[in-house]
């Protein structure tokens, strides 16, 4: 049952990290801001350092100072966040946490729902989960939810340990598995542009599409996070959890109904249908890189290896890309080309559907320059989407010429689009799963990706083979050509 408007007590663990001062009170703020929290709410601040109400409040109003707005009384929303200094082995903390959620339940009338954050290291959840169980806290009159953050494991099997912990005080439906990325307007428009369109979706498939391209890069290095990144790498980093969630939504089937579970065994069924690779056959269909030290928007950058916390000879993957096959009657013979990477040429995420060419195409010239159609839908920082199409040159010759067809998401709405936390703490709060990773869906991207990693770590690679600044290895190009293609390049200017 959703409502619009969500009472809780918020009780956030990991309440002095990074993650919650950039991003969980900027995205309360909003949401109080915005008139999507109602003023039944307050925020229980959880973490080991001995900070009063007052250090934790003046924090708050810091981390939304970008997004003051005169209107708010920004004391008066900070009064609802409150501090609890905290030891997770120590039981009897768990009482005193308790004894204060109950008593801001009754002055807030939150109606004894509560919402637990876990914004900290995994190897923590297990204890945390199984204490608030044990201590009595995950009992209450109203709803108790749990939102926890990745990374879920490092592969299938610390992930089920995980899970399998969880589990032990939390059924599935309390437990929301946050990917940032199902919070990203363009991807929830993913579904909107595919199911509510006549256009698309009598195409969609392996007769009129040749092959989709699904880019996520950045400029950024791996700056503060070497020591977590050097055991992590882009593909269990970017590809397990955003990238393919990204293509689960690109390749899945119109669910009958809008509901978590309708849309998410369609999710779960692409995922099923990934062609498994032999550890064997990886290097055919994967390509990984590491960079190099270049220069990037005028500035000269050090290689990955230089990085603080980074193995001076890290075999650590901080680039991919990848050539996945689905195999069901949609799209057999397609392949969908992934690619991620760090300290590369932009900051863009793309999604390219390339259409078949004409059988005939009686415009086609080799001195003009007719092109493939194009569906392009631009995830970040552009939002929007693009149509590639030919249409007739403005000249004398009945000749034709690529155009394109542009939707601005930004320029339409007038106004910021909401941040993904921002919507993705929402619908936790109504109760809206969808945007949300089910186990199953975390269990099979990581049995697709295990073999890869499997395959990559008894092998030495060349590293580094890609310079900063760079669109990645040259392989990723070939990976492409071998095929017949290329990747596209749409991102507007
Ligand atoms: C995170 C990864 O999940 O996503 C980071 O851990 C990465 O390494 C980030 O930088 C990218 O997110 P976005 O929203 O900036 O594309």
């Amino acid at each position: 049952m959703t409502t619009n408007n969500p009472k809780a007590v918020i009780v956030i663990f990991g309440a002095t990290g990074d993650l919650a001062n950039r991003k969980l009170y900027p995205s309360i703020y909003r949401l109080y801001r915005n008139g999507k929290l109602s003023d039944n709410f307050a925020v229980i601040g959880v973490a080991r350092r001995p900070w009063t109400n007052d250090v934790f409040r003046d924090k708050v109003k810091e981390s939304i100072d970008n997004f003051d707005d005169p209107h708010i009384d920004k004391d008066e929303f900070a009064s609802h966040f409150h501090y609890n200094p905290f030891d997770i082995q120590d039981l009897e903390h768990y009482q005193e946490l308790e004894t204060l959620i109950k008593e801001l339940d009754g002055k807030h009338e939150t109606e004894g729902n509560r919402l637990f954050y876990f914004s900290m290291a995994p190897n923590f959840f297990g204890t945390l989960a199984a204490n608030l169980k044990s201590e009595g806290l995950t009992t209450t009159e109203g709803w108790t939810r749990l939102v926890i953050e990745k990374p879920f494991g490092h592969d299938y099997q610390s992930a089920k340990e995980l899970n399998d912990q969880i589990r032990e005080a939390f059924t599935e439906d309390q437990i929301y598995r946050i990917d940032h990325y199902l919070g990203k307007e363009m991807v929830q428009n993913i579904e909107v542009i595919r199911f509510a369109n006549a256009l698309f979706e009598p195409l969609w498939n392996n007769q009129y599409i040749s092959n989709i391209q699904i880019t996520s890069s950045e400029i950024l290095g791996v700056e503060e996070r070497g020591r977590y990144y050097d055991s992590a790498g882009s593909l269990k980093d970017m590809v397990q959890n955003h990238i393919l969630q990204m293509l689960a939504l690109i390749a899945m089937d119109p669910p009958i109904k809008l509901t978590p579970e309708e849309i998410r065994s369609e999710k779960v069924k692409v995922l099923r249908a990934l062609r498994d690779l032999d550890e064997k056959e990886v290097d055919d269909y994967f390509v990984r890189g590491q960079y190099d030290k270049g220069n990037v928007n005028g500035e000269e950058l050090p290689a990955y290896r230089k990085g603080n916390g980074v193995d001076p000879e890290s075999n650590t993957d901080t680039f991919v890309a990848g050539k996945l096959m689905i195999d069901n009657f949609r799209w057999a013979g397609v392949p969908f080309y992934i690619r991620t990477g760090k300290r590369m040429k932009r900051k863009s995420t793309e999604i390219v559907v390339e259409f078949k060419d004409l059988p005939m195409n009686l415009y086609y010239d080799k001195e003009h320059e007719t092109k493939s159609n194009l569906l392009v839908i631009h995830v970040q920082p552009h939002e929007g989407i693009t149509l590639h199409v030919n249409a007739k040159k403005g000249d004398y010759n009945a000749s034709s010429t690529p155009i394109t067809l542009s939707y601005d998401n930004n320029s339409e709405d007038k106004m910021n689009t909401p941040e993904a936390y921002e919507i993705l703490l929402h619908d936790c709060m109504r109760g809206d799963s969808t945007n949300f990773t089910h186990w199953d869906e975390v269990a099979l991207s990581w049995k697709y990706v295990d073999v890869i990693a499997n395959a990559w770590s008894q092998k030495k690679a060349d590293f580094p083979n890609y310079t900063s600044g760079s669109n990645g290895p040259e392989e990723a190009d070939l990976l492409l050509n071998k095929d017949g293609f290329e990747w596209w390049d749409v991102t507007p200017e």
